[in-house]
């Protein structure tokens, strides 16, 4: 998992742990070290004498009565002593650890304490000069390195440390949850003021907090509120103006019809186009209106149980029929009837709309297929329809705007068209009103494929 909870909850644990190792390491190991500067005196002055006593002995009696001496020492000291020769060589006849010969050729050339690993294996030495003037080094060996000692886990150390885990992992645990849960609320917000809620808002979920979390809380808000009241603006002047729209269109029909009459034939071809051109600002107007009354008024659906395959008969016949002129036939496959709780104008408009832009996309000699079935999730059934075309289909980036208002794709047949970009919006309304979906991709054989979902009553 990458979520900002557990990176943030894994920083703050590990800063956690490493503080309480530093804290172990500076308290177990600095007194040591403390603890061997103020004995180092004792220490030397103990090696010295058992050193000048060892050095006497193996001059005068040789190597087995020095090692019975140190093993005397040895008893009752827990630690090893070594003699070592300048030459370095071991004079007690027992095997001289790793670093031990260095050490001791170190300690004869220089003067002074000489230690060497203290952490893991400690070695302290000092240098002997006998009566007769030789040179050894006398060498002690600690059986446990310092690191080792005090890092020795009893039970009971493993307790308290799993303890310390334990309660730091819950806090750290707490706060993570505490810095990214508004974060969470915050995203899921925004994703779904992304997806059109318009009226999503986020200050009560976060409560009462009083950080910049909160404060980036409320300035989402801000500019929730702010977007919205901007949108309901734009679609009230977008109505408004289409609404104001009909009437002076209506008085420029009836001039126009009022003209034909008085015109001569010359005069009544762009007469002619005028009336196509007002056509085409009416239908415009009439969608502008549908859309819009769609999405703000939330007009009560005139409900009735109608068998889908019906109205999609219907458009199907209307499609074939303006196909003929471009040789491209509609094909209506019914594998599954179903009869469905719906406003069958809103429903049949919708079809129409997506079957429309299919028959408009469809190459020359082509054709649509339209396959209405049954689907079933675990919970629920739903009647589907496919509306397919042999077309170019919709650029990948394109295919999550298609259902925007005056949302275009960009292909050379738009600007032919005349269409304004709404179609496909009033469809998606219309299907989302009767709690269905719509969606569409690109085919693989070419061509783009629509899918709409409507939810069927368990009766059907
Ligand atoms: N079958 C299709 N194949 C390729 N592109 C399509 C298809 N259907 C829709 N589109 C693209 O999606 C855009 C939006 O479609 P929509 O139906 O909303 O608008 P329109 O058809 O351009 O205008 P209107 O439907 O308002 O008259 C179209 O302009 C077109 O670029
Ligand atoms: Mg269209």
């Amino acid at each position: 998992m990458r979520t900002l909870f557990l990176k943030i909850f894994l920083a703050f644990w590990a800063a956690v742990v490493a503080a309480l190792v530093a804290t172990i390491i500076v308290t177990a190991f600095f007194p040591a070290q403390a603890f061997i500067f103020q004995a180092k005196n004792y220490f030397t002055f103990n090696l010295a004498t058992a050193g000048k006593m060892g050095a006497e002995l193996y001059e005068k009696s040789g190597s087995e009565a020095l090692d019975g001496f140190l093993r005397q020492i040895d008893t009752i000291s827990s630690f090893r002593l070594h003699m070592i020769s300048a030459q370095g060589e071991a004079l007690r006849g027992l095997d001289l650890p790793g670093d031990a010969r260095a050490l001791a050729l170190q300690t004869i050339a220089a003067s002074g304490v000489q230690f060497k690993n203290l952490a893991t294996h400690p070695l302290i030495s000092i240098k002997i000069t006998s009566d007769s003037g030789q040179h050894y080094a006398i060498m002690l060996e600690l059986p446990v390195g310092l690191v080792n000692y005090f890092f020795s886990l009893t039970p009971g150390h493993l307790l308290r440390l799993l303890a310390a885990l334990i309660a730091s992992g819950l806090i750290c645990f707490w706060f993570a949850r505490y810095l990214t849960m508004p974060i969470k609320t915050l995203q899921s917000a925004v994703r779904k003021f992304s997806q059109g809620d318009l009226t999503v808002r986020v200050s009560k979920e976060i409560g009462p907090r009083q950080d910049e979390i909160a404060n980036l809380g409320k300035d989402f808000d801000a500019m929730a509120t702010q977007i919205e009241t901007l949108m309901h603006a734009h679609e009230r002047l977008l109505r408004d103006v289409a609404h104001e729209l009909r009437s002076p269109l209506t008085r420029l029909n009836v001039a126009l019809e009022i003209s034909r009459k008085h015109a001569g034939p010359e005069v009544k071809r762009f007469i002619d186009r005028i009336g196509q051109e007002a056509d085409k600002l009416s239908q415009l107007i009439t969608q502008v209106l549908t859309l819009s009354r769609l999405e703000n008024a939330e007009p009560a659906l005139q409900l009735r149980p109608v068998a889908l395959e019906e109205i999609v008969q219907r458009v199907a016949q209307d499609a074939a029929f303006e196909g003929q002129t471009r040789q491209c036939s509609v094909v209506f496959t019914i594998q599954q009837k179903c009869v469905l709780q719906m406003d069958s104008n809103l429903i049949r408009s919708a079809i129409e709309n997506v079957v429309r832009n299919a028959l408009r996309f469809a190459p020359v000699g082509s054709r649509v297929d339209i396959v209405q079935s049954v689907q079933s999730t675990l919970d629920q059934r739903f009647a589907q329809i496919i509306i397919r075309d042999y077309g170019p289909g919709v650029a990948p980036e394109a295919l999550g705007n298609l259902f925007q208002p005056f949302f275009r794709a960009g292909h050379p047949k738009d600007r032919a068209s005349g269409g304004a970009g709404l179609g496909l919006a009033i469809a998606h309304r219309a299907v989302t009103m009767h709690l269905g979906q719509i969606s569409a991709k690109n085919s693989e054989g070419g061509g783009l494929s629509v899918e709409i979902l409507l939810p069927l009553d368990s009766s059907s």
